[in-house]
C-alpha cells in the first residue's frame, strides 16, 4: 500500500504532496509512484529542487537513461539541460541555433517518438523560470483515443504514422531540417498503440508525425490535425506554470506535451532526464468485432488501408 496521497491537477494529472524525492523511496512506494504516473499520465511535485545526482538516480530507477547527443550535459551524460543560458550564465541570443532547436518543443509531441524505441518516462526539474511564459501544456493520448467515436477508432487500426523530427523542424522554419544528433531517418509507428505495461489502447499522434504511411500529405495532414485537435481540446489540457523547485514526471507512451514560448531576454533552465523505452511501439488490435458503420457516426473521412500483418511496424521512408 502506498504511503502518499494524490491531488488532482484538473483536466489530467495529479500532484503528490507527501513523498520526499530526496529520501529513501521504498520499493513499494516507487512501484506505486510508477503505477500512478501510468494511470494519471503526469505527476507533479512542488518545492523539491533536485540536485543533478538525485535527478539522474531517480530516473535510473525507472530504467536506463536515454542519451541525447549533442544535448547531453558534459558533466552528466544523460541529464539534458534545456535552457537559454551559456556556461558563463549569459542569456543566449533568441535566434541562436540552440533556441531554434528548442522552439520545436512548442509543437505537441511525445519525447523521442522519431526513434525506433521511443522514450518511456521523462523527469523534468524547473531550475530557473522566466517571470512569465515558458509554461508546459499536457494532453492525454489515452483520453484522446477514448474521445473518438467507435467508428473513428475502428478506422484507425492498422494505420502507421511516419515520425520525422527533421520534417517537423522544417515546418518550424528551419531551412536545413537535419540536426546533428536528431537526424534519425523517418520511422513508422502504429497510429494506435497498446501501452506495453497497462495494455490500454492509445492514440499515437503528434506534430512530429509527418504523414500517414501510404497516404498523401494533404490527406495525412487532415487526419492528423483532426486527431491532435480532439486530443488537445482546451478542456482536456492541463497547463503548468513552472515555479523553481517543481518536478514533473510523465509517461511519453500516453501523453502529449508542448512548451509555451517566452521572452528570450529572460533565462529559463530546465533539467531533463529521459528514460529509454524498452520496446518498439506495439500496434493495438480491435478488442471487439468490427461494427457496421453508422451513417453520421464518423466525423472524419478516413481511407482505410489493409490491416498490418505484423503487430510491430518496420522502419520506412516518408513517401515522396
Ligand atoms: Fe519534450
Amino acid at each position: 500500500m502506498r504511503s502518499f496521497e494524490t491531488r488532482s491537477l484538473g483536466a489530467l494529472g495529479v500532484e503528490i504532496v507527501d513523498l520526499d524525492l530526496h529520501g529513501q523511496i521504498s520499493d513499494e512506494d516507487f512501484s506505486a509512484l510508477r503505477e500512478t504516473i501510468m494511470d494519471e499520465g503526469l505527476v507533479l511535485f512542488r518545492g523539491q529542487p533536485m540536485e543533478r545526482e538525485a535527478h539522474v538516480a531517480l530516473g535510473e530507477r525507472f530504467g536506463a537513461r536515454e542519451h541525447l547527443n549533442p544535448m547531453d550535459d558534459d558533466r552528466d551524460p544523460g541529464l539534458v539541460v534545456i535552457g537559454n543560458v551559456d556556461a558563463t550564465g549569459q542569456v543566449l541570443a533568441s535566434d541562436s541555433p540552440f533556441m531554434k532547436l528548442i522552439s520545436i518543443n512548442e509543437g505537441w509531441h511525445t519525447d523521442s517518438s522519431f526513434r525506433p524505441v521511443p522514450a518511456s518516462f521523462s523527469l523534468f526539474s524547473a531550475v530557473v523560470v522566466p517571470p512569465e511564459g515558458g509554461d508546459t501544456f499536457y494532453a492525454s493520448l489515452e483520453k484522446g483515443w477514448k474521445a473518438l467515436t467507435e467508428g473513428e477508432r475502428q478506422s484507425l487500426y492498422g494505420l502507421n504514422g511516419i515520425h520525422d523530427y527533421a520534417s517537423a523542424y522544417r515546418r518550424r522554419g528551419s531551412q536545413s531540417g537535419a540536426i546533428v544528433g536528431f537526424d534519425d531517418p523517418p520511422i513508422a509507428h502504429p497510429l494506435v498503440r497498446r501501452h506495453p505495461e497497462t495494455g490500454r489502447s492509445i492514440l499515437y499522434v503528434s506534430e512530429h508525425v509527418a504523414s500517414i504511411e501510404g497516404w498523401s500529405l494533404d490527406e495525412s495532414r487532415r487526419l492528423l490535425d483532426r486527431l491532435i485537435a480532439e486530443t488537445t481540446r482546451e478542456d482536456r489540457v492541463y497547463r503548468h506554470h513552472w515555479q523553481v523547485g517543481d518536478f514533473a514526471i510523465w509517461d511519453n507512451r500516453s501523453m502529449l506535451h508542448r512548451a509555451q514560448g517566452f521572452d528570450g531576454t529572460h533565462a529559463r533552465v530546465m533539467h531533463h532526464v529521459r528514460v529509454a523505452g524498452a520496446e518498439r511501439p506495439i500496434a493495438a488490435i480491435p478488442s471487439t468485432p468490427m461494427r457496421t458503420r453508422t451513417p453520421g457516426n464518423d466525423s472524419v473521412p478516413i481511407r482505410k488501408r489493409p490491416a498490418a500483418t505484423s503487430r510491430e511496424s518496420a522502419p520506412t521512408r516518408e513517401p515522396s
